[in-house]
């Protein structure tokens, strides 16, 4: 381990230990809010009234929009952490580390989109994804070590590794992320430790099986999804196939400097320069980032739920306050009641 490394360890602790200490408060039970989102379709149909329904029910939550820059949890009133904002966490050296190894993708990030033109998503919509730049192409991949192809499931399928994974081109660009990605996961562990072990719980599973390639012994993440994409702009959406006690961590890279991320119904902008991460259920909460007129990169690291169900390993549940304080540390078990921790 390198100075550098050990440096922005220390750091991404440090940013973490102050947002853990600065919550905003809000008058929700998050978990009566999450009920109430559980019947939205997030791929199909038209949501808006349903939508429009939570935003007149439960934002603002502050008088207009809550501006953030600084680093915070969002708390509700049970003390259940709902958001995480981490600005600028990741250091300059780590974002350039992450563009050197998505640059690399290059060529796979622009033909993806271009094999995507007949897919009716807006996630590949042309109209939403700028010019290519020399900073990067436009487009997006997705990675991971084991889940499942559309139309497969937990019950009449094993999770497969995405097709990058098993080209030399998905092996390097682990490697050439090989400080980022780990200090990534490493935050995972300090805001819900639960869902990291829950995800090297899920991990240990599906190598056990000894059907997957060797890539997912060298995936740096307790998350077991990537998705990379390229100068896109996001409209407000939500994102499916995750549990709505589970954090998506965001973050984009680039040249840059405005990006601000919206979360609704909350009505919170999140400054989001390069390097922040924010950590929310995309299930949950709304989301969106407007277009942006500079490069930007911006990386999802999920779980998704099937994967978990597939491999009998029981949900984390909500990351609350007083978890560091309870001095009880749960541990993940197998269906068949093996722990596997
Ligand atoms: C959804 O419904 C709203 C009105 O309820 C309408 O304004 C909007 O255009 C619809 N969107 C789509 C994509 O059909
Ligand atoms: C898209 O659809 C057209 C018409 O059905 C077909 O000719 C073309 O090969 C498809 N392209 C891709 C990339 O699937």
């Amino acid at each position: 381990m390198g100075a550098t490394f050990i440096a922005g360890c220390i750091f991404a602790v440090e940013v973490c230990v102050t947002a853990f200490i600065t919550p905003f408060y809000v008058d929700w039970d998050y978990e009566q809010y999450c009920d109430e989102c559980k019947d939205i379709k997030v791929s199909t149909g038209n949501n808006s009234q349903k939508e429009a329904m939570l935003r007149e029910k439960w934002g603002p939550v502050d008088r207009g929009t809550l501006r953030v820059d600084k680093p915070r949890t969002i708390v509700d009133r049970a003390g259940r952490i709902m958001v995480w904002i981490l600005p600028e966490v990741l250091l300059p050296t780590f974002q350039a580390e992450l563009h050197a190894a998505t640059k690399d993708l290059d060529a796979h990030i622009a033909s993806n989109l271009r094999n995507s033109i007949n897919s009716t998503s807006w996630r590949s919509s042309r109209k939403l994804f700028g010019e290519d730049t020399a900073y990067i192409r436009s487009g997006f991949i997705n990675i991971s070590p084991g889940w499942y192809m559309p139309g497969h499931s937990a019950k009449n399928d094993k999770p497969r590794a995405t097709p990058l994974l098993h080209t030399p081109s998905g092996e390097l660009f682990l490697q050439c992320a090989h400080k980022a990605f780990p200090i990534m996961s490493g935050i995972t562990h300090i805001i819900h430790p639960e869902q990291y072990k829950m995800g090297r719980a899920i991990q240990e599973s599906i190598k056990r099986r000894k059907c997957t390639s060797n890539t997912i012994r060298n995936w740096p993440s307790a998350q077991t999804a990537l998705s990379i994409i390229s100068n896109r702009e996001t409209p407000f959406h939500r994102d499916g196939l995750s549990r709505m006690s589970w954090y998506d961590m965001l973050t984009s890279i680039g040249p840059y400097s405005k990006a601000p991320l919206y979360l609704s119904p909350l009505a919170l902008r999140i400054d989001n320069r390069p390097g922040t991460i924010c950590a929310f259920s995309g299930a949950a909460i709304r989301h969106r980032v407007r277009k942006c007129n500079l490069p930007r990169i911006s990386f999802a690291w999920y779980m998704r739920e099937n994967v978990r169900e597939g491999e009998c390993i029981e949900p984390a549940g909500w990351m609350t306050q007083n978890r560091y304080q309870s001095g009880r540390y749960p541990s993940i078990y197998c269906c068949k009641g093996r722990t596997t921790q």
